[in-house]
This record gives structure tokens, sequence and C-alpha cells, in this order.
């Protein structure tokens, strides 16, 4: 069977990302060009600048894209772009872009849902990974746990009701001057911690996550105690979010005795979370899964994994395409 050689784009939030996919499965080239550095010292991503720099980068970025993966742009098979979600103005640069491309090419243009992107993350990272499996999507912007049924086909089984963890982990991190982003500042800093100080631990009936109380909780122990041992405050942190997450992930292994159970998202790099999940397949014998690290935060490979699957499913975007801010995963 031919090759099939899919480029993907992704501008959705602070990264300008351009790669090159073989078959959904081999990445030929990965670009990615961070904006952490010029939004840092506002202390988290300004939705205006980070358009600006899309725009500025972006070519650049594709033709870096071909060039490592050593092919021209006629050697492709299609364009995928993300759609969504995520700041509008930053996806608006993307899929201009991704629009003018394939209409000079005269190559398919495949729109690509950013949250199926990270769960397809999994699928570079290992070759012989198939749905249906469980898929816990841990990031800046959500927190979901949904029933990946086949490559097109999701179900969403519970998500968060207030703030996504990577926003709790950025806010933690801020509130005790760490700095941003935070996740992997605290995923440093609770390294040197114990796990002493008791949180509040959230329960649904369903699969629900709810981040705020215990954000809120931690705002309040630094202002009545500015002194407070930072490290420990992370570590008990990690531990209390890392315990709600495996709380609802056991209750789906159980309920749908499921056997692979993936990870992804920006989230999913931090180190406290891999390892409990480690010990769980240990435990229990279920397979878990996460991508290597630059591919769980925000990258174009993702996108193009998951745009070669919605290419050999027959899914085509046309030059009316939009960016779609709160796209939803299709259930
Ligand atoms: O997936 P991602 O790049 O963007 C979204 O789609 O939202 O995720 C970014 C999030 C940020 O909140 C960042 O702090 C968090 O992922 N993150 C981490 C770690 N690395 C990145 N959180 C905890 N531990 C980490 N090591
Ligand atoms: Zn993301």
């Amino acid at each position: 069977m031919k090759d099939i050689i899919i480029m993907g784009i992704e501008s959705s939030c602070d990264e300008t990302s351009v790669a090159i996919v073989k078959n959904g499965r081999e990445i030929l080239s990965n670009v990615i060009n961070s904006q952490i550095k010029i939004h840092e010292q506002f202390g988290g991503v300004v939705p205006e600048i980070a358009s600006r720099c899309h725009t500025e980068v972006i070519n650049q970025v594709m033709k870096e894209a071909l060039k490592e993966a050593n092919i021209g742009i006629d050697d492709i098979d299609a364009v995928a772009v993300t759609q969504g979600p995520g700041l509008v103005g930053a996806l608006l640069v993307g899929v201009s872009y991704a629009k003018g491309l394939s209409y000079v090419t005269n190559k398919p243009l495949i729109a690509v849902n950013h949250i199926e992107g990270h769960i397809a993350g999994n699928y570079l990272t290992y070759k012989e990974l198939k749905p249906p499996f469980l898929c816990l999507i841990i990031s800046g912007g959500h927190s979901h746990l949904v029933k990946v049924k086949d490559y097109n086909e999701f179900e969403i089984l519970g998500k968060t009701r207030d703030d996504a963890i990577g926003e709790a982990f950025d806010k933690v991190a801020r509130v005790i001057d760490l700095g941003y982003p935070g996740g992997p500042k605290v995923d440093k800093l609770a390294k040197e911690g114990t796990p002493n100080i008791k949180l509040p631990i959230t329960h649904f009936d369903n699969y629900d996550f709810s981040f705020s109380g215990i954000k809120t909780a931690i705002i309040n122990l630094h202002h009545k105690n500015p002194d407070i041992n930072k490290a420990d405050l992370c570590a008990s942190f990690e531990q209390t979010v890392t315990e709600m997450l495996l709380n609802n992930v056991k209750k789906a292994v159980q309920e749908f005795n499921e056997d692979k159970v993936v990870l992804a998202g920006g989230v999913s790099r931090n180190s406290y979370i891999r390892n409990a999940f480690d010990v769980f397949s240990k435990e229990t014998g279920v397979n878990v899964y996460y991508p290597e690290p630059v591919l769980c935060t925000d990258n174009a490979a993702m996108i193009a994994a998951q745009g070669y699957y919605n290419y050999i499913n027959g899914e085509r975007a046309d030059l009316k395409l939009n960016a779609v801010p709160n796209l939803k995963i299709r259930g």
C-alpha cells in the first residue's frame, strides 16, 4: 500500500508547530516554535500576542518541517490543521494558513480536534496501540475521561466541572511564585517535598472531576501562612490530584472491564502522575500508556497522526473551514 504523508499544523495556544507524519505513526519531522519565553513575563498566555507570534513564524516553521523531513510540498497527501478548541485568534492563524496551503497545492484539507490530537500522540509513541481503550486527557485546558471506541469514535465518560487540571497546576505555581508555565516547576519542586498537607478531594457519582476546590484550598493555605513549605505543598497537591484521577480511572476500568489506560495532554508529562499510573499498572495488570514528553504538550505531529485517521476515514474540510474555539470531542 502506498505511504500516506500528512502535514500537521497546530496553533491553538502558544506553540506554532508543523509536522510531517507517515501513515499516522512515523514522525518525519515535528518542528515546534514555543512562545513560552515571550508569555513568561506576563505570567500566562496573552492571546493577542500569541496570534501575532503565530503569524510571524508559521511560514518558516512549515519550511523547516519539510526540510527536516527531507521532502517537498508535492510529496504530502493532505494538510491537517487544528480547528479547535483553543484561542480563537491563535487557531485562525493555523486554519487560514492551512486553507491557503491546501488551495495553492491542491491537496485535501483535514480538520482535526485538538483534544483528539492529544489522544493520537500515543499512536506515535506506541506503534502497536489500537483502540478501544480508556483515555485520560489532562492538559492546560481539558480534563476528560474518554472511551476511545475507534480512531474516530469517542464517548466522554466525565470531564471537569470547573478548572482543568493544568490550570490548577499553573495557578498553584503562580501563588507560590514559581512562574509560568507552572506544571513543570511544581513537578520539580514536589520531588523535594513530603505530601504531609491534607487537601480536599472531590468525588462525584459519575466520572466528572473538579479542581477548583483544591486550588482555592492552596491559595488560602498560602495566604494564611506565606512561609508554608512550598515543596511540601507541591508534593501534597500532586498526591491529591493524582488520587482524584486514579479514583475515576479505577472505577471506569472496573465498570467497563478495560485493560488499556492511555494518558494524554501536557499534564501527562508529570513524573508523579506517571509513576502513580505505573504502580497502578503493576498492581492490576492493566496496561498503561503515555506519550514521550514532547508529544504530551502541544505539537503538530499529534495533529498529523489524528489527521491521518480522519483522512483514511474519508473526512475532508473545504475552504469554508472556520476555527471553533470551544469545539467538542466527537461523541
Ligand atoms: O497539552 P498542553 O500543552 O496544552 C493544552 O492543550 O492545554 O498542556 C499544557 C499544560 C500546562 O498547564 C502545563 O503547566 C502542563 O500542561 N504541564 C505539566 C507538566 N508539563 C506541562 N503539568 C504538570 N507536570 C508537568 N511536568
Ligand atoms: Zn493541548
